[in-house]
C-alpha cells in the first residue's frame, strides 16, 4: 500500500461525533486512495496490455477446444437462420431470476409485419424458494407455470398438430445430446435443481411433469441463452457470428467451423449431422476463463476468497452484474476505514456481502445533476448514513463505480477480441480480410449500464486496429428479448435441418 499521509477528518456537526471523529485519524487522504485505485484499475486497459491479455485467453481456449466437459460446448445448431423462416412457437426462457413463457411469431421479412413478434408472454419470478427446489421439484414448478400460461392464452393449433412445438433458452451450461435434448450440468447461480438429477436429460425432466398434466406441448429445441441470442440476432442481421450475454451472468456464443473443436467433442452426433455441418454454434462458457490472465486487485482477490466457488468463473467475477456492485462495495468499505469516506461511517448494510446492487451504482453514475442530488438520495435510501453524504463522498463513489465498470467494458472487449482471433484463424482469414462482423448483445449490464456498450466498442475498435483490421469491423448490436426470440428461431431453423 502507498505510504500513508495522516489525515484528520474535521469538523462534524454533532458535538459528540465531533469529539469522536477528531480523535480518529486515517492512513491516507481520499485523493490518495482514489489515485491508487485509478492506477490499479486503469493501467491494464492500455491497448498493448489488453492485447497481451487477449493472447493469454487464446492460450487458455486452445486446450478446452480439444477437451472439456464444461466449456467450449458444441450445440446441434449448425446453420444460422436466413431470416425468412416462418412459424409460431412457444418459447421458454429460464433465466437466473425469471421464467418466461411466450408465444412468438416469426414472420420471415413479410412486408407490413414485424419480423419477430411476442404475441403474449407470461413471466414468473424465480425467487430464493424456487432456486432452492431440488431435482424434479424444480421441473414440476416449471410445468405448473407452463400450464398456467397455456390456460390463460391457449395457442391456436397449427397444421392439425396435436401438440405445440416449444423451444427452450437455458441460462446455464448444458451438454447437448441432440438439438432437442441435453444433459444437465451444474447450474450455479444458487440453483439446486440439479440435486439428484445431475447429468440427466433436461428435455425428459421438463416433459415428464408436462405429460402428467396432459399439456399439449413437445420440446423441439434446447439452446443456451447465449446461443439463443446469436440465433435471434442472426435472424435480423446475417453478418452476426457472435453473441454476448452480460447481465447477472456472462457468456459468449460463437459460430465456428466444426473443425475448431476436437472430433471427440462430437461424440454421439449422427453421421448425417457430421456430413452436413460445416459450422457449429459453440457455447464457450467464457466466464470460466481468465484465471492468472486478468490482473487482479486486492478487492478481486477478496471477492474470490470469500466466494462459494472460488476460481470457477474468474472472468464473470470481474465483469458481470452480480459482481460489479460487490467490488465497489469492497472498495467503499476499505475507503471508509482507511481514508475517512463518509466521515468514517459505514453506510447501513454496506458491511454485508453483495448488499450493494449493480443497479444502484449504475443509477448513481447516471446522475447528471449539478449537485448529484439524485445519487445522494438513492444512496441514502438504500444505505442510510446518520447524516447526508457530502458531494465529495458521492462523487468518490461515482468515480470508483466508473473505474470498475470501465475496466469491465475493457475486459469484455478483450474476451471478444480473443474469440474473434480464434474464429478468424479457424476460418483461414486474416484480420484484414475478415470483413465486418456483428455481435448480438443482451443482458442488463451491456444494455443498460451507462456508457458500457460504448466503452466496450471503443476498446474493441482499438484492439481490431492493433490486430490489422479496420475500426468498426466488429460491431456490438443490442438484441432485444433475444432469449425468447432465439428459442423460437432455434425451433424454426432446426425444422429445415
Ligand atoms: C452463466 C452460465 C451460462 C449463461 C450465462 C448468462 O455464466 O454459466 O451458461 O449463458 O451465465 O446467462
Amino acid at each position: 500500500m502507498i505510504p500513508s499521509l495522516i489525515h484528520t477528518v474535521l469538523p462534524l456537526t454533532s458535538r459528540k461525533r465531533n469529539m469522536r471523529e477528531a480523535l480518529r485519524t486515517y492512513d491516507r487522504t481520499m485523493d490518495d486512495f482514489l489515485r491508487e485505485t485509478q492506477q490499479l484499475l486503469e493501467d491494464p486497459l492500455d491497448t498493448a496490455r489488453l492485447q497481451q491479455i487477449s493472447a493469454g485467453l487464446q492460450a487458455q481456449f486452445a486446450p478446452k477446444l480439444q477437451a472439456s466437459d464444461i466449456c467450449m460446448l458444441p450445440s446441434y445448431n449448425h446453420k444460422l437462420p436466413t431470416g425468412l423462416e416462418k412459424g409460431t412457437y412457444l418459447a421458454l426462457d429460464v433465466g437466473g431470476s425469471t421464467f418466461r413463457i411466450a408465444l412468438v411469431e416469426l414472420n420471415g421479412k413479410q412486408p407490413g409485419a414485424k419480423n419477430m413478434r411476442i404475441v403474449n408472454m407470461k413471466s414468473f419470478k424465480i425467487d430464493e424458494k424456487v432456486r432452492q427446489r431440488r431435482g424434479t421439484d424444480f421441473f414440476d414448478w416449471m410445468a405448473e407455470k407452463i400450464e398456467i400460461a397455456l390456460a390463460e392464452a391457449p395457442p391456436q393449433k397449427v397444421d392439425n398438430m396435436d401438440s405445440f412445438p416449444m423451444g427452450l433458452s437455458w441460462s446455464f451450461p448444458i451438454e447437448q445430446t441432440s438439438s432437442r435434448s441435453g444433459n444437465l450440468l451444474d447450474m450455479g447461480k444458487g440453483f439446486h435443481a440439479t440435486d439428484g438429477v445431475l447429468g440427466q436429460d433436461l428435455s425428459k425432466l421438463i416433459m415428464a411433469p408436462c405429460r402428467k398434466r396432459n399439456l399439449p406441448v413437445h420440446m423441439d429445441s434446447i439452446v443456451n441463452d447465449s446461443s439463443a441470442t446469436l440465433l435471434s440476432r442472426a435472424y435480423e442481421d446475417p453478418s452476426t457470428r457472435f453473441a454476448v450475454i452480460l447481465g447477472t451472468g456472462f457468456n459468449i456464443s460463437v459460430h465456428l467451423p466444426v473443425s475448431s473443436l476436437a472430433s471427440t467433442k462430437y461424440k454421439g452426433y449422427p453421421r448425417k449431422w457430421l456430413d452436413e455441418a460445416t459450422h457449429v454454434l459453440v457455447n464457450t462458457e467464457c466466464s470460466m476463463f481468465g484465471k492468472n490472465v486478468f490482473p487482479t486487485t486486492r478487492w478481486d482477490d477478496q471477492l474470490n476468497a470469500t466466494h462459494m466457488r472460488p476460481d470457477f468463473q474468474p472472468f464473470e467475477h470481474m465483469i458481470s452484474g452480480r459482481y460489479l456492485g460487490e467490488i465497489v462495495r469492497l472498495i467503499i468499505v476499505e475507503a471508509v476505514r482507511t481514508a475517512g469516506l463518509f466521515s468514517g461511517e459505514i453506510p447501513a448494510k454496506m458491511n454485508e456481502p453483495y448488499s450493494l446492487d449493480t443497479g444502484t451504482i449504475a443509477a448513481m453514475e447516471m446522475d447528471g445533476s449539478k449537485h448529484l442530488t439524485n445519487a445522494t438520495a438513492l444512496l441514502q435510501s438504500k444505505h442510510p448514513l446518520s447524516k447526508l453524504p457530502s458531494y465529495n463522498d458521492i462523487q468518490f463513489v461515482r468515480q470508483i463505480s466508473q473505474l470498475i465498470s470501465h475496466r469491465a467494458a475493457g475486459f469484455l472487449a478483450t474476451g471478444i477480441h480473443a474469440l474473434w482471433v480464434l474464429r478468424t484463424t479457424a476460418e483461414g482469414l486474416t484480420p484484414a480480410s475478415a470483413g465486418r462482423m456483428s455481435i448480438g448483445c443482451n443482458g442488463s449490464v451491456i444494455e443498460k449500464y451507462p456508457l458500457f456498450k460504448e466503452l466496450c466498442q471503443e476498446h474493441l475498435n482499438e484492439l481490431a486496429i492493433a490486430s490489422g483490421a479496420e475500426s468498426g469491423s466488429i460491431k456490438l448490436e443490442i438484441a432485444v428479448e433475444s432469449a425468447i426470440f432465439g428459442a423460437a428461431v432455434s425451433v424454426c431453423s432446426l425444422e429445415g435441418q
